[in-house]
């Protein structure tokens, strides 16, 4: 079972710290010691809280986003993490760019872990102005994950 788990998207303040806390609520209502974090693969938002509409949208669900900061990822992510999970095509086509050879970070899309949802990834609500719909693919994808994981 993999114990630590790093979600990754371009800014670190919509998708992958919303993903961070709905996989967070749901491994700690299963007493799950889970590793969460998450981080972006640019760097405009870092030290930054969760962007303003998505921590009002996922506090409408019960996710507290306030306490989260946005970092960016780094090569020594998958050395220190197992997993790493990109929201979409060019998230992973950044981290594979970034990946060290022989680090033991499992690398996968996020939305895999969501196959009935017909999307191929998670659409950036940053552009669509569409929380809500991201939030429905993250809560999906983050049981889909966790089914997995136990
Ligand atoms: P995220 O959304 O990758 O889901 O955090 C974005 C937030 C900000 C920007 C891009 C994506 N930005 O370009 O500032």
């Amino acid at each position: 079972m993999a114990q630590s788990i790093l979600f990754v998207c371009l800014g670190n303040i919509c998708r992958s710290p919303s993903a961070e806390a709905v996989l967070r609520h749901l491994a700690q209502a299963r007493g799950l010691d889970l590793t969460i974090d998450s981080a972006g693969t640019g760097d405009w938002h870092v030290g930054e809280p969760p962007y303003g509409p998505m921590q009002a949208a996922a506090a409408a669900r019960g996710y507290d986003l306030s306490g989260l900061r946005a970092r960016q990822v780094s090569p020594q992510d998958f050395h220190s993490f197992d997993l790493v999970i990109a929201m979409d095509a060019s998230n992973m086509s950044n981290l594979r760019r970034i990946q060290p050879q022989g680090a033991r970070a499992i690398l996968r899309l996020f939305i895999d872990f969501a196959p009935h949802s017909g999307q191929s990834e998670v659409p950036d609500p940053y552009f669509t102005r569409d929380f809500d719909a991201a939030l429905d693919l993250v809560e999906e994808a983050a049981q889909g994950l966790l089914a997995q994981l136990q």
